[in-house]
């Protein structure tokens, strides 16, 4: 079985070609982060324009480095949400044209699902387990019973992990996307230099909120004075926060639901402190925590193929008609 994975739900134009569970022929990614640091952040109109420039020729590589011929392609499993809705529109379309060309089936995903899903690219993990989605545009946590069944059961209330590293880079000047560079200044950092709030992580919800977390960076720079000197003890502790209270409504969920696994996916999954954390706080409690290579984290097409194999294999398949929805819930 073959699978054409197309993703173009944010800044990034990808497609990727799969065999079977986990075989990834192909994954092309073509990134346009460049383009959109000279703003400090993704401008939707500008990352729309690119992915129809680029679609083609991602298309033609992605079928060219897998070395499959076309008609070789079982199914075509495009996300169709959540996202830029421009974007997205330019990768369902896409998708949609080549179904009917080629005659075969259409699989519409949530870029959400995929990136807890991208995990069993590289490992078999069972059910059930804990998704933690961290990322530029979600921070959510899902019950995952079995492939294609879920329920969210915390999500953030305002900004996500990701935007609120990409949000203080951008108060910094420092560049973008933030999560990457605060952790690259980050790295020798005194985590313990600020105590940052943990915001939320007394409640007894699994809820987050990040918004709050960022301006309580802000007022620190202003009471204060960030020099060269304190600035990466200052980033530490401020990725520090995010991470323990990340940690904090993991552990409640896990208590919660009495679940042994858990795997983290999204962008912010690539950080080798969130990494290193998890790992080591996860084997203190007797939990499996899981997380995907740093290049499958960061959006790309071969985790929305990898969602595609679960729903192909149990027929369920999308009609041709099927929307481009910003923002969308996660299928129970
Ligand atoms: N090493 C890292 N450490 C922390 N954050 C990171 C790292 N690498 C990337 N990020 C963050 O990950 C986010 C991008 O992740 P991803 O590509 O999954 O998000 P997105 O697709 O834009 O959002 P969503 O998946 O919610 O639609 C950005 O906010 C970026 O700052
Ligand atoms: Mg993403």
């Amino acid at each position: 079985m073959i699978i054409l994975g197309i993703d173009t739900s944010c800044d990034d134009t990808s497609m990727a070609l799969l065999e079977g569970k986990n075989k990834v022929l192909s994954n092309v990614v073509s990134s346009q982060a460049d383009l959109h640091s000279l703003f400090g952040g993704i401008v939707p109109e500008i990352a729309s324009r690119r992915h129809v420039e680029l679609i083609d020729n991602i298309y033609r590589d992605a079928i060219a480095k897998a070395g499959v011929s076309p008609h070789e392609i079982d199914a075509i499993s495009v996300t169709n949400g959540p996202g830029l809705i421009g974007s997205i529109l330019v990768g369902l379309c896409f998708a949609k044209g080549l179904a009917v060309s080629l005659k075969k089936s259409l699989i519409g995903i949530n870029h959400v699902e995929a990136h807890v899903m991208s995990i069993f690219l590289e490992y078999d993990v069972g059910f059930p387990f804990l998704g933690l989605v961290v990322s530029g545009g979600h921070t959510t946590i899902m019950l995952v019973h079995e492939p294609c069944v879920y329920e969210v059961i915390g999500s953030t209330r305002d900004d996500a992990a990701g935007e609120a590293f990409d949000k203080v880079a951008k108060f910094l000047g420092i560049g973008y996307p933030g999560g990457q560079i605060i952790e690259r200044m980050s790295r020798t950092g005194k985590r313990d230099f600020v105590m940052f709030p943990r915001p939320m992580a007394e409640e007894d919800n699994l809820d987050f909120s990040f918004s709050g977390l960022k301006t309580a960076f802000i007022n620190w720079t202003r009471k204060n004075k960030l020099t060269e000197d304190n600035l990466i003890d200052v980033l530490a502790s401020f990725q520090e926060a995010v991470f323990d209270t990340l940690w904090r409504k993991i552990l409640k969920a896990t208590k919660r639901f009495n679940i042994k696994r858990v795997v983290v996916g999204g962008g912010v999954a690539a950080n080798s402190r969130l990494r290193e954390m998890f790992r080591e706080r996860c084997g203190n409690e007797g939990l499996l925590v899981y997380f995907p290579s740093p290049t499958n984290c960061t959006d790309n097409a071969a985790m929305v193929a990898a969602t595609g194999y679960f729903y192909f294999e149990r027929g369920r398949l999308s009609p041709l008609d099927i929307k481009g929805i910003s923002r969308m819930r996660i299928k129970v």
